[in-house]
């Protein structure tokens, strides 16, 4: 059974009530039992932090054993190169996600320093972003 994760990083834990009409209306937790259900031969996991910190930690203690991890650093996408660094440095392959095409918004989201050691990145799809990145690790 492969191994996944996704790891959400700050605001995200806000997803249904922020900013709905970039985000949708759906929570995390509804999109994520969703998933599980979906892909009932996938070992999934969930960590969502807002603190820079936690997530390094968190990429360093699943990045040598599991399959995959599916990264939305949100706004840390932009501005931490300890996450891209952490990005780097683990051996399990990482999928950046984005909800929204950050592309299409402001110009400092144009900018991520995940993206150069990602394995593929996926954005703009809404949370339909993440199954994407899912089913890139099953094939
Ligand atoms: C985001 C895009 C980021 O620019 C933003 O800071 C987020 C969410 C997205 O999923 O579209 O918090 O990563």
């Amino acid at each position: 059974m492969k191994k996944l994760i996704i790891i959400n990083g700050p605001n995200l834990n806000l997803l249904g009530k922020r900013e709905t009409n970039i985000y949708g209306s759906m929570t995390f937790t509804e999109f994520f039992d969703s998933v599980v259900k979906k892909y009932p031969n996938i070992d999934l996991a969930y960590f969502q932090s807002n603190i820079e910190g936690e997530l390094i930690d968190k990429i360093q203690e699943v990045g040598f054993t599991y399959d995959g991890i599916i990264l939305n650093a949100a706004a840390y996408t932009h501005t931490s190169i300890g996450v891209g660094d952490a990005v780097k440095g683990v051996t399990t392959p990482v999928v950046e996600v984005h909800i929204s095409n950050t592309f299409s918004r402001e110009e400092f989201r144009h900018q991520s320093y995940i993206s150069p050691n990602a394995k593929g990145v996926i954005l703009g799809f809404g949370l339909q972003s993440y199954e994407l990145a899912i089913e890139s690790f099953l094939s």
